[in-house]
């Protein structure tokens, strides 16, 4: 029986590539990106040039026209930008890939009738809060890429009333692990630990994430793209487990046997930051998944790993 085809929009990136490298037998998967952040050397292993399409999400005939070629019936959309500093400096740009993006990739998947669309959203949605969130509460972000990512969440509302397509809305937290693309706090204390340095500048070091490793998210988009499902469901994506900066490089220290020294440099500090954001991840757990990668041996495979954006 030949394979069902998976559409990964965004998959040469940090998160795509994580799922293509560990997940790629079940399906034949093809990838969609225009390399803009992510690398073809993080999934050339798997994918090959006639599962690759350079191409922007942004240009509508072109996806219509892959999708027409390809006949997916499975879509994940992570093709998106999302490192907040970015998108604060570049508003337009981020709603026009995430907003108009998602608006073309969902047109594409109603032409040629999937059988499922996983959306990749993100705790950004959330207002701030002090404690665990689950996915029944409120939204209110608190920056353009938030409002993007949650007005891709009524749009995949309004796709699944048009199509009666199941549709999921995963909501990713802070991501860590191989290939990262953007200068997010773990890959900066990684650069720099690898250039040999042990008094290494940080921004805020107040706020507290919630970290889950790529293999692990893997897993759970492996998971939420076997199960069967009717109408939208929502799904946080994260660890639930919340690490501040310093605990952050406390475990880098562990895991070189070595002192490090932070020193925070005002050029790097955000203006504004939410100081807690921690998933409630009972939802998701239900189903059977549960992540196995701890901080400490995650931060282990980074040490002397070169890939960094
Ligand atoms: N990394 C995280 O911590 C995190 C947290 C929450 C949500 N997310 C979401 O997860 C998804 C994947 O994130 P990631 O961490 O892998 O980021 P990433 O930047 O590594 O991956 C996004 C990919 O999309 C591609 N892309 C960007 N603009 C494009 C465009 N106009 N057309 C086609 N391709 C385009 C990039 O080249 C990149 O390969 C994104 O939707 C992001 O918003 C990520």
């Amino acid at each position: 029986m030949s394979k069902k085809k998976l559409v990964i929009t965004g998959g040469a990136g940090f998160i795509g590539s994580a799922f293509i490298s560990n997940f790629n037998s079940e399906y034949e998967i093809f990838v969609i990106d225009n390399l803009s952040f992510g690398n073809k050397k993080f999934i050339s292993d798997v994918i090959d040039n006639q599962h690759f399409f350079k191409e922007d999400v942004r240009n509508s005939n072109a996806i219509k026209s892959i999708f027409k070629t390809v006949k997916p019936h499975i879509v994940l959309h992570l093709a998106a930008v999302h490192f907040i500093p970015y998108c604060n400096e570049h508003p337009y740009e981020s709603a026009d890939i995430n907003i108009s993006g998602t608006i073309n990739v969902l047109n594409a998947c109603e032409d040629v009738g999937v059988e499922k669309i996983i959306f990749a959203s993100t705790a950004a949605v959330y207002p701030i809060s002090n404690v665990a969130v689950s996915e029944n509460h409120p939204t209110g972000p608190l920056d353009i890429y938030g409002l993007s990512k949650l007005s891709g969440e009524h749009l995949c509302n309004e796709f699944y009333l048009k199509t009666n397509t199941p549709t999921i809305i995963c909501r990713f937290f802070n991501a860590f692990g191989p290939n990262e693309t953007n200068p997010h706090l773990i890959p900066e204390i990684q650069l720099q630990i690898n250039e040999g340095k042990r008094t290494i500048q940080l921004g805020n070091l107040e706020p507290k994430r919630d970290f889950i490793h790529t293999y692990d998210m893997a897993k759970a988009l492996r998971l939420l793209i076997d199960i069967p499902i009717k109408g939208v469901e929502i799904y946080n994506l994260g660890r639930g487990i919340e690490y501040s900066v310093k605990e952050i490089v406390e475990a880098f220290e562990r895991q070189l046997g070595e002192k490090i020294t932070i020193e925070q440099n005002p050029d790097r500090m955000r203006k504004s930051d939410r100081m807690h954001l921690l998933a409630d991840v009972s939802k998701l757990k239900k189903l059977g998944w549960n992540p196995t990668w701890s901080i400490d041996d995650g931060v282990k495979t980074l040490i002397d790993f070169s890939n960094v954006y």
